[in-house]
């Protein structure tokens, strides 16, 4: 280290660093997560079995900061005819015909303090990771921090998701570590 010329500055943003380091350390690990839905929606089902796109109900994540979990309606696209001898169905379509939305848990949730955006992953992984560039698969871009969502019954979060997390794959990447890239 060259502390030679240090200025005060410098110091004290060496100490804000080690000490955020050690804040880094022991943030919330999530990983395990799975709360319960109020619909037994399963990704295996869907994503997996019928090959339903992760992009016909996720629309956020290739153009957006956020991701969004799916409408009712888009729901209803098949739910209209599909299974609806099943409760969960019933249990849908009526919440559908009152206009009342599914109040789905959220499962990944980070402080507001922290900026993540979709939309720079997306590509990054569109264009650098080996046999995730089939058009219109998903899947294996999401894997990198989601897993395989395709074969669970239940999502739950498959990585730490706290700020060691983001800085390690930053660092393999080559993608920004500076303070300001998440905090802004
Ligand atoms: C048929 C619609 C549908 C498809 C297809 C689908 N999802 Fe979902 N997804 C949902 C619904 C509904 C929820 C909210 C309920 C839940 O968490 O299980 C959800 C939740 C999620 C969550 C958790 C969101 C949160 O609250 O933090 C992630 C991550 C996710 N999906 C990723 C994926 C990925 C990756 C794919 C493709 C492999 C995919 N989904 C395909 C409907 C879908
Ligand atoms: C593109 C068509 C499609 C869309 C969109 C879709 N589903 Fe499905 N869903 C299916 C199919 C196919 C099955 C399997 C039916 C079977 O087992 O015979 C299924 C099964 C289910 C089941 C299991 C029913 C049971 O008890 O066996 C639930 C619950 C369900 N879907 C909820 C949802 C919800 C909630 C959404 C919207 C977020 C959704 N689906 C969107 C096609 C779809
Ligand atoms: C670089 C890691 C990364 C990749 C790749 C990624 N996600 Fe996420 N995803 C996250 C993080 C982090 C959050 C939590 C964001 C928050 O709470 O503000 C999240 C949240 C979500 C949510 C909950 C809604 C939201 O935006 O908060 C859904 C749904 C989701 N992701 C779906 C997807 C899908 C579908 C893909 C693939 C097209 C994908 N994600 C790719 C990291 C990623
Ligand atoms: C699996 C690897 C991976 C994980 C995990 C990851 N990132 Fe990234 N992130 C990247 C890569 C690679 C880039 C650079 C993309 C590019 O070159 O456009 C990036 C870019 C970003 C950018 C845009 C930077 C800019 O200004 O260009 C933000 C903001 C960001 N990440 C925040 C986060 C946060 C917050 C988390 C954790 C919640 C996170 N990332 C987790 C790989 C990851
Ligand atoms: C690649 C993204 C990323 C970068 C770069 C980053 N952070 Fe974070 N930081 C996060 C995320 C995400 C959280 C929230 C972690 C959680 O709640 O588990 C966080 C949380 C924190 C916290 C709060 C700790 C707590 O207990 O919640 C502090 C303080 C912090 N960061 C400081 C910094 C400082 C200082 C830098 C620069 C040296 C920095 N961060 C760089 C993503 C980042």
């Amino acid at each position: 280290m060259h502390c030679r010329h240090a200025s005060n500055l410098t110091v004290l943003v060496s100490v804000a660093i080690v000490v955020s380091l050690a804040l880094g350390a022991c943030t919330r690990p999530r990983e395990g997560y799975q709360p319960e839905q109020p619909i037994p929606f399963s990704h295996y089902k869907h994503a997996g079995q019928n090959e339903i796109a992760c992009q016909y109900c996720h629309v956020g994540p290739a153009m957006g900061r956020h991701s969004t979990v799916p409408s009712t309606n888009i729901c209803m696209n098949c739910h209209r005819v599909v299974a609806i001898d099943r409760e969960p169905i019933k249990k849908l379509t009526e919440a559908y015909d009152n206009g009342t939305p599914i109040k789905w848990v959220k499962v990944h949730d980070l402080p507001d303090h922290a900026y993540f955006d979709h939309q720079p992953h997306v590509a990054f992984f569109q264009q650098n990771v080996e046999g995730n560039t089939a058009p219109g698969k998903m899947q294996g871009v999401c894997a990198n921090c989601h897993g395989n969502v395709d074969e669970a019954a239940v999502v739950k979060t498959e990585n730490q998701f706290n700020m060691g997390w983001c800085v390690n794959c930053h660092r393999e990447n080559n993608a920004p570590i500076d303070c300001q890239t998440c905090h802004r």
